[in-house]
Parts: C-alpha cells; structure tokens; sequence
C-alpha cells in the first residue's frame, strides 16, 4: 500500500493507495470519530462493492446507513442532495456521523456536499472507484452539485479525513470510462510534471490494458501533483497559477459538455477536446512549439480519448465559456502552456485567437 498526506495544517489527511483495500475496514475503522457512518453510493457501484465494504465494517461493530442514489451525472442535484439528508435524518445520524463515498466524482462530489452541510458539517471519506475519482475529484475538498444554469455551481469546500483508493476497482470500470480519467492523469504531465509526461508515453500501453502495477503507480503520481497543488493553493485564491491550473482545458471541456447537453460527453473526454484546444492557442500565442501540441495530441489518442470538438461554432463556445468560474470580473482566464510541462493562467489571449484555436480544433 502506498500512502500520501495532504499538507494542510489542522485538516491534512491521508491518500492510501494500492489493492484489496476495500477488504480492510480497519483503514476506515481507525479515522472513524464514533462507529457509526452513513454509506452513499450510486445503483452501479453498491451491485459490485457495497457487500464487501459494508460486511467489513459491521464485522468490526460499525453501524451503517446505506443511502444508495440513482447512477448518473444527471443525478448530481438537490433532489439527490436531499435523499441523502432524508435518509441520515431518518436514520438519526448525529454529528459524529461519518460519511463515506462509494464511487466515482458525482457520488463524492455528492456525499462530500452533503457532509459539509448536513448538521453544518460531519466527518466524511473519500472512496473513489473510478479513474478520474481516484486521481482528481477525491483529493482537494471540492464539493457540489449542478444548477441547470452550469455545472458544478452549487457546492463547498470541505475536505476528506481519508481517502482509500482501491486500484483493484479499476478492473470493473468500462473502458470510456477509463480513458476519460486518463484525461486527467495526462493534464498533471503537461502543467507541471515533465518526467511523468514522459512515465506516461513509455507506458500508456500498459495502462489502458490494465496493469495493476502501473495503474498504482499512475494514480500516486497523479495525487502526488494534486495533494502539492492544493496544499499550497486550497481555496484556488492565488492570483496567478496555484489550484486553477489543474484546469487545464476545462473551460474549453465544460463549453463542450453544457453544449452537448450533459452526460453527451463525458467530463475527461471534454477535457481532452479541450486541452488540445489550450494546447493550440498557446502555440498560436507561441508559447509552445506545434511538436509540443503533436505530442500531446498524440498521448490523448493514444489513451482512447477525443482530440477534436464538435462544431458548435466559436461564438457559442465563446458564450458557454463565458459562464466559467474563473471568469473574474468579466474577464476569463484560461489555463495555457508556456513550454510542454508548464502551465500558466493567463487572461492575454485576444478574443479572435482563442476563437481561431477552437475552429481549428473543432469538427466542421
Ligand atoms: P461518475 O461518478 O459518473 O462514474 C462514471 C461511471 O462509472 C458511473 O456510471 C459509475 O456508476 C461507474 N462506476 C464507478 N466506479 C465503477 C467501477 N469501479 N466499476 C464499474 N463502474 C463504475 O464519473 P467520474 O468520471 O468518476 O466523475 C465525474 C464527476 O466528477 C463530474 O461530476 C465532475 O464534475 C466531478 N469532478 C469533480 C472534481 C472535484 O475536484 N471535486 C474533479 C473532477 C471531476
Ligand atoms: N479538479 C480541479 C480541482 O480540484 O481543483
């Protein structure tokens, strides 16, 4: 098992990575404040998992309260927020109560929102079963729900007290679902880790076959990067660079997926589309070489995922960006490249680049 510790003072926790960790309740058992927990999880997730979790954790004299939500990121809302509170009101759970997420990012988003507020906050972790949940959306503390009016507009910041990735679960997750976390495993390689970058191109063939021991290898690298960005930057405050710039591509992405209609394109495939959408208008600014765009182009193939948008026309991706919420008094800031490895936040780029990137990144 490996283990890495999120650096934040008084709220610092524990990333444990590695296989069969679902069979060991004791991992849970001992970062629970009372024996009592809440279990949310999605239809999917609770068929393959919730058994052996569950039996474990009652094996060990702990109470536990499924809440079991419907699966899908159309889900990701109040009504689910509120079957949630239901249940732990039904249940009486008290403050003492933690919460566990069994699944991927709309059950953690969810369940991490719902700790962050049921009671005005109860203990809660973090057990991410899909790729992009267990390298990205599990670490850092970013909570939520969607509005119809955007995605992720409704939320907290509100951290785990553990974070148990059990990479054996990777095995079950169908395969666009594999490629779209791989999305986010390549973005730590281009924004700030060079060398991974390149663990990742001598080794994207084994990873998306599956090798247990790369895929580990990958998600602690992957948390690695994550757990140093948020701890210098937990609230994405800096006024340069710091935590947005794990958005890389992502407002291209959530232009992508509002305008597809939600669940159209998965969130990683849109971020790929997107990141190449980066990649381009930074090599149009000349910050890098269009091999460095090639070179990212080609990983994301490689990985299964999307490296081109649909044609939505530049004025409506212009739009739907617009919403972003790195969008700072009117002005929008885009997460760029200057160099391959090293990323930058930047609100420069004329409105007829970024323009000009999209349709020459865009299927007619
Ligand atoms: P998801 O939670 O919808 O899971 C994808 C699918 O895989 C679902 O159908 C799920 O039931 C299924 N699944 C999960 N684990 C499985 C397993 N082991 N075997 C088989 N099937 C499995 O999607 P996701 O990609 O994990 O997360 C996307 C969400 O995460 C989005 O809502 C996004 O906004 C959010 N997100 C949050 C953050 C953050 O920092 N909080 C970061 C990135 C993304
Ligand atoms: N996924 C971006 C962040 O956690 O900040």
């Amino acid at each position: 098992m490996r283990r890495l510790t999120v650096e934040l003072a008084n709220r610092g926790y524990d990333i444990l990575i590695g296989r069969n960790l679902l069979s060991q309740p004791r991992l849970i058992a001992d970062c629970l404040r009372t024996p009592r927990t809440a279990l949310v999880s999605n239809t999917t997730v609770s068929a393959l998992y919730r058994d052996t979790l569950e039996s474990g954790l009652r094996s060990l004299g702990i109470e536990v309260t499924p809440v079991i939500l419907p699966d899908g990121e159309a889900y990701k809302t109040w009504e689910s927020l509120n079957q949630i509170f239901d249940a732990l009101l039904a249940a009486r759970c008290d403050r003492a109560t933690t919460i566990i997420a069994l699944g991927g990012g709309v059950v953690g988003d969810l369940a991490g929102f719902a700790a962050a507020s049921y009671q005005r906050g109860v203990p809660f972790i973090q057990i991410p079963t899909t790729l992009l949940s267990q390298v990205d959306s599990s670490v850092g503390g970013k909570t939520g729900i969607n509005h119809p009016r955007g995605k992720n507009m409704v939320g907290a910041f509100w951290q785990p007290k553990l974070v148990l990735a059990d990479t054996d679960t990777l095995q079950s997750l169908p395969a666009r679902e594999l490629s779209a976390g791989m999305a986010e495993v390549i973005k730590y390689g281009l924004i700030r880790d060079l060398p991974f970058l390149e663990w990742l191109e001598a080794n994207m063939d084994g990873l998306m076959a599956r090798d247990g021991e790369l895929l580990a290898q990958a998600v602690e690298r992957s948390c690695a990067n994550k757990a140093e960005v948020v701890a210098a930057d937990e609230l994405e405050t800096a006024k340069e660079g710091g935590r947005a710039l794990l958005n890389l591509g992502h407002t291209f992405g959530h232009a992508i997926e509002a305008g597809m209609g939600y669940g159209e394109w998965l969130h990683g495939e849109a971020v790929a589309a997107g990141t190449v959408m980066a990649a381009e208008l930074s090599c149009r600014l000349g910050w890098i070489a269009r091999g460095d765009v090639d070179r990212a182009v080609h990983l994301l193939r490689r990985a299964g995922l999307p490296v081109r948008g649909p044609g939505l026309g530049a004025a409506r991706y212009l739009e739907l960006m617009s919403h972003d919420k790195k969008v700072i008094a009117g002005s929008l800031r885009l997460v760029l490249l200057k160099g391959i490895g090293h990323a930058v936040t930047s609100a420069e780029a004329p409105a007829r680049e970024i323009a000009a990137a999209i349709e020459a990144c865009c299927d007619a």
